[in-house]
């Protein structure tokens, strides 16, 4: 089998943001599950806030085209979203608003989030582990981007001590989740190589 690209992005750019901590351990399992990753930040592709009239005046932002050519050539996605007031980030919102908006030789297939697979996880210092968050991302991939979400989502709660030294997860059967979420995303993924 071919093994298929993922692409891995945290819904946070803060400095030392624990979401982001927990998209490297995505990303690292993902590359021992086979897959071809690429770990973005959304650092690299800056974005003004969603406004039609911006859209109209100047066009959809170089930034956002770069994303969805970059998701097209995936077949699989591992996204991390802090929960913010038990909802995803604005910016995460913003950069997939903008990405919606890229058509396909002036169809409006969603060619990002189309034929591929997302995986989901967050991390929080509460217990819930921003799985209320997830929720509300879930909801909006799919009924909004049209996008395929696997089922279970690594939902990482008290993240003061979530993370060894070195950056992997403290609590085995946390790792053991994230390990079976990432190998389902890569067979998953793998149907669309
Ligand atoms: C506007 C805002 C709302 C937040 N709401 C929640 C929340 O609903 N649940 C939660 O567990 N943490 C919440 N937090 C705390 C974040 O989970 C925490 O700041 C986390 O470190 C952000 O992720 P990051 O480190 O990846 O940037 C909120 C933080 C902000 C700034």
């Amino acid at each position: 089998m071919t093994a298929p690209k993922i692409v891995v992005l945290a819904g946070s750019i803060r400095s030392g943001s624990i979401n982001e901590k927990l998209a490297a351990v995505a990303a690292e399992a993902l590359r021992d599950a086979g897959a071809e990753v690429s770990h973005i930040s959304l650092k690299d592709y800056p974005l003004p806030i969603y406004n039609g009239d911006l859209q109209s005046a100047e066009g959809i932002p170089d930034a956002a085209k770069a994303l969805v050519d970059l998701f097209v050539a995936q077949q699989g996605a591992f996204v991390v979203s802090p929960e913010y007031n038990a909802s995803f980030t604005p910016l995460l919102k913003n950069t997939f608003d903008w990405m919606s908006r890229v058509t396909l030789e002036g169809k409006p297939p969603l060619p990002a989030f189309k034929t591929k697979a997302f995986a989901l996880g967050a991390v929080s210092g509460g217990a819930m582990g921003g799985y209320r968050g997830l929720t509300q991302l879930r909801a909006y991939m799919e009924l909004g981007l049209g996008a395929l979400v696997l089922p279970e989502m690594v939902a990482v709660g008290n993240a003061g001590e979530a993370f060894t030294p070195e950056g992997g997860l403290a609590n085995p059967r946390t790792a053991g989740f994230l390990k079976s979420v990432v190998g389902g995303l890569v067979e998953h993924a793998g149907r669309f190589a």
